[in-house]
């Protein structure tokens, strides 16, 4: 909802309100943001109050604007944070914008950038500078449900000579008197979403990307936590850009402890021409507020993803459980092998097969025949049409991998077409995994792409197709600002016209996991291949640090084999199903080489995914345990009748403490709880398998390793009944948990990196 009056604008959301003013000197402000107000009558008792000029500074019309917590701000005039805007044309670099008017839109206007749907309403601010010739509109969409606002930015040319956009922040939130800490999330190839909280310091803490991605070294999702915040209770502040190229966030706190953040495009080498007449556009920017913690944050983060940035038709629409042959086969696979591993995905009750790299030109490693997207038949005889056929038969869907944007050297296409490629003219272009990528500015480049991919999705009968992107870009023709943002753009213009073209298609998004996962590509792709790091312990934390921000619907997660390829770390089959039940389930392992233990125990884990599928892909997700603070970790995902929760322990150590089973946001009533039975390997007791052995075993014996394929142990199981409040409270207390002094089947063994789920209902 939005109002104006008597120069202030009130913009409420279900829980929160977010004031402007126009008061000091026409310059825009911010009056107040947090929990929601009822009316504007408030907002003189919230606003800031200014009567004199800080010491050693500039006035404006009698203000310091470095005093002003200012919504948007310039250099030149007196703020002396790090500007949200920078400006130059022949005039002067110095531009003073006063707020000139607003108007309320209904429609969102069309943007080259994708705009989250189901915007309420949108507030747009006019701000002049007449003497420079050029206004700034800000924009506000308003999403109610979700507590969230959206922010851009138009910049409008309204003189005869050119402007250039040197930096023009989405979004810059100005916070007074503060003692926040600042979260962000860092990482790299297979170690994506590691999360960072430091307090702020006075100066700047700057969150960006540089790659031409938004990139795993930093991804755009940020956040404030309020001293004190816990998981449940306080003020947390959450901030995002819906833009899939180089960003920057950054928080500034000066002397004074106010702090001034901003979300936006990065504004390395960004000098973007505006000619006279015309218009530069900003991606949208997102900031939400709870004062229910970091879970409730990150329910307003959730569900305005869910609703907002994914596609509507997908939404809320089960995703199927995939296999993907990838780090079962690499590149070494024939027809019969494909066939086999579909076979035996369909006897274990998976849904869709995925055919990864590999299936088309002279694939066979990774330095061949990229952008040669016709399928191999030397390989796959009768090609991608046979194979979807096969799947058909199974009673299985057919996926396929892709890599649109990039081409090796060595590929028909790249000889035919070695301008497609970025490179700057001068050196020779770099190759990263042995591949260039495409200069997706160029309107042939976007056409060939466009091509590719549907005459792929046309050969056959494909319904998911996993889009992966494999490298950082280098050898800019142009400023390393204007190429990202000209080279997302094109992007945006493929995947507009292929959606439109394949509605029904699931695209997944892959960057060797998460280099480009971001709000921009999720409005394109409903899910993302997370981390190529399929280890049970590193993959929480990734999944841990990603729920800040997306939920668990948007995220690919994979059961492989047991020993880790990324860490080289054994866990049980069942610790990975744990923790990648929580998102989209798919396998990865070779199934051909399971036991037939292996095979039971992957068919009760798909069967219990099946029936709680809804609770784990769309249910609300709460950190009862957090993952940086807590061992174990615990995570919820329910639906307010029903809850899944899964504990995930770190090292094993003698002398465990007591647990308990704790789960927020149930109905008020009575729940029965029960443990996900599991399986305990036999070899899991060394020696100790002896005490209860008939025969004596060798730790490293051919016998243990024959016994352990066919027989195993089952877990404790706890079950019982007990009521939302002490759900809430102490919990459940569970099984006692191995401590090295002797064991039964009541025994709790969980070991290191070991996990347990448990299942919630409410008691008719
Ligand atoms: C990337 C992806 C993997 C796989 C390979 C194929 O690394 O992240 O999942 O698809 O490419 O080359």
């Amino acid at each position: 909802m939005v109002s104006e009056s008597n120069g202030y604008f009130l913009l409420s959301t279900r829980s929160t309100s977010l004031v402007l003013s126009t008061k000091f000197s026409s310059h825009l402000t911010l009056a107040y943001y947090g929990p929601r107000i009822k009316s504007l009558e408030e907002v003189p008792s919230l606003d800031v109050k200014i009567n004199f000029p800080k010491g050693h500074s500039v006035l404006s019309s009698s203000y310091s604007l470095d005093a002003l917590p200012l919504m948007v701000s310039t250099p030149g005039r007196g703020d002396y944070f790090s500007p949200s805007v920078v400006l130059s044309s022949s005039l002067g670099s110095v531009y003073d914008f006063r707020y000139s008017r607003f108007e309320t839109l209904k429609e969102i206007p069309s943007s080259p950038f994708p705009v989250p749907h189901g915007a309420n309403e949108e507030l747009v601010l006019h701000l002049l500078d007449e003497k420079m010739g050029a206004e700034l509109e800000l924009h506000f969409l308003v999403y109610e449900e979700s507590d969230t606002l959206g922010s851009y930015i138009k910049i409008n040319n309204l003189s005869q000579r050119e402007l250039t956009i040197h930096k023009c922040a989405s979004l810059q939130l100005p916070l007074l008197n503060r003692d926040d800490t600042f979260l962000s999330l860092y990482g790299n190839w297979s170690n994506e979403f590691s999360l960072e909280e430091k307090p702020l310091v006075h100066g700047r803490i700057e969150n960006d990307s540089l790659s031409g991605a938004s990139g795993a070294r930093h991804n755009p999702l940020c956040l404030l936590r309020e001293k004190g915040a816990t998981l449940n209770d306080g003020s947390v502040y959450s901030f995002n850009l819906v833009y899939s190229g180089n960003h920057l966030e950054s928080v500034e706190l000066d002397s004074y402890d106010d702090l001034r953040l901003q979300v936006g495009l990065s504004s390395f080498m960004l000098e973007k021409k505006v000619a006279p007449g015309e218009s530069f556009l900003t991606p949208v920017a997102t900031l939400t507020y709870s004062s229910k913690g970091l879970n409730g944050v990150m329910d307003n983060n959730h569900s305005f993803v869910a609703k907002s940035v994914i596609r509507s038709s997908f939404s809320s629409k089960i995703r199927p459980l995939c296999y993907n042959n990838w780090e079962a086969t690499s590149f070494g696979f024939t027809k019969g092998k494909i066939v086999s591993l579909m076979k035996k995905a369909a006897s274990l009750g998976m849904e869709c097969f995925v055919l990864d790299d590999g299936w088309f030109g002279a694939r066979n490693d990774d330095s061949h025949g990229l952008g040669d997207w016709e399928c191999n038949e030397k390989k796959l005889p009768g090609g991608l049409k046979a194979l979807s056929g096969e799947a058909a038969k199974l009673g299985l869907k057919f996926g396929i991998w892709m890599e649109p944007e990039m081409v090796n050297d060595d590929s028909e296409v790249f000889k035919e077409h070695p301008d497609y490629i970025i490179r700057d003219n001068v050196h020779s272009p770099l190759r990263g995994r042995n591949q260039y990528s495409l200069d997706l500015r160029k309107k042939e480049v976007q056409d060939f792409v466009f091509g590719a991919v549907s005459n792929t999705l046309e050969s056959a009968d494909i319904s998911y197709l996993k889009w992966d992107y494999n490298r950082p870009m280098s050898d800019f023709p142009d400023f390393v600002g204007n190429f990202s943002y000209d080279y997302i753009l094109g992007l945006y213009k493929v995947l507009t016209r292929l959606i439109g073209k394949f509605p029904d298609v699931l695209f997944e998004n892959c960057a060797s996991g998460s280099s480009r996962f971001d709000l921009g590509m999720l409005s394109f792709f409903p899910q993302s291949w997370l981390s190529d790091d399929t280890d049970s312990y590193e993959r929480e934390r990734i999944q841990a640090g990603a729920l800040l921000g997306y939920p668990q619907s948007v995220m690919s997660n994979h059961v492989s084999a047991k020993t880790s390829n990324q860490v080289l770390r054994l866990t049980s089959l069942d610790a990975k199903f744990d923790v990648a039940a929580f998102g989209v389930l798919g396998y990865e392992l070779d199934l051909n080489d399971l036991t037939s233990l292996d095979e039971k125990i992957i068919k009760g884990q798909v069967e219990f995914y099946k029936s709680h599928r809804e609770l784990c892909q769309f249910g609300r997700i709460y950190f009862v345990q957090d993952r940086t603070s807590y061992d174990p970790y615990v995570l919820e995902a329910t639906n307010g009748k029903e809850a899944v929760v899964g504990t995930f322990k770190g090292l094993e150590k003698p002398g465990n403490k007591v647990s308990s089973l704790r789960a927020y946001g149930l109905e008020d009533g009575v729940y029965e709880y029960s443990t996900r039975v599991e399986s305990i390997s036999l070899k899991k007791f060394g020696n100790l398998v002896n005490y209860i052995s008939p025969i004596h075993l060798k730790e490293d014996g051919a016998l243990i390793d024959i016994l352990s394929r066919h027989k195993d142990m089952k877990s404790e199981e706890d079950k019982g009944l007990i009521s939302s409040s002490a759900l809430k409270g102490p919990g459940a207390v569970l099984s006692e948990e191995w401590s090295g002094l002797g064991y039964n089947e009541k025994t709790r063994l969980l070991g290191d990196f070991g996990a347990r789920l448990y299942y919630l209902k409410k008691k008719e």
